[in-house]
């Protein structure tokens, strides 16, 4: 059987990104493609659990454990859900994946590229998404966003950096698609969702097997 297909949708928070991968997993399944979406930190019980420790708001954490526990989290999601779902032939989305920890560990707190990489290397045995769409908002229209998201909660660890930090992370994420043309698509998401995700799906038919 042939693997299935991997798409990762990145950006900084309050891109949509999240949005935008359920609407994936939802047309896909509409068409008959089976699809399996999971999400960055996450999507297997020891995973959760590192999402926790990463993402609670109280806690401090260097740039180095942060890195490490990242990556923990994508060494498990690799094993227990996406490879087994690409050795199925099931399509995979994910809402992230590594080059969220090279735009925030790396170009957020200045760990170095060549360290993510090689780590990531490792717990991912290589594996790189089909193709990768970076939903473009600029920094000020994402953190309204938040501001909305977490009018009652407050946010958590991560989105509650400032912003020069998101500005560094979203010029990371679009310096990468510079150098990455065939397998990054940038979409603007300043539009309303629905028409996000008709580019997005326009992009993913294109590749489809047997549905070009
Ligand atoms: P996300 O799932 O986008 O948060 P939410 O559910 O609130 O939309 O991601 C959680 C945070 O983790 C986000 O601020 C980005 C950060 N992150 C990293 O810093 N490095 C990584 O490798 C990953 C996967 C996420």
């Amino acid at each position: 059987m042939a693997e299935g297909l991997f798409f990762v949708l990145e950006g900084i928070d309050g891109c949509g990104k999240s949005t935008q991968a359920g609407m994936l997993e939802e047309k896909l399944k509409k068409e008959n493609i089976p699809a399996v979406l999971t999400r960055e930190p996450g999507g297997t019980a020891v995973g959760e659990n590192i999402r926790d420790l990463l993402l609670d708001p109280g806690g401090t954490m260097g740039t180095c454990t942060e890195m490490l526990l990242y990556a923990a989290a994508r060494a498990q999601l690799v094993q227990e859900v996406i490879q087994p779902a690409l050795n199925q032939g099931k399509t995979v989305v994910c809402d992230r994946f590594v080059w969220s920890s090279l735009a925030y560990q790396g170009a957020g707190r200045g760990a170095a590229d060549k360290k993510i990489y090689q780590l990531n290397q490792e717990v991912t045995k290589g594996l790189t998404p089909d193709l990768t769409f970076i939903l473009d908002v600029d920094v000020e229209e994402a953190r309204r966003r938040l501001e909305q998201k977490n009018a009652t909660k407050g946010g958590d660890r991560l989105e509650n950096m400032d912003m020069p930090f998101y500005r560094r992370v979203r010029e990371k994420y679009l310096t990468f698609a510079q150098y990455n043309p065939v397998s990054v698509e940038v979409i603007s998401s300043h539009e309303k969702p629905e028409a996000v995700h008709c580019q997005i799906w326009s992009k993913v038919r294109e590749i489809l097997p047997g549905r070009e």
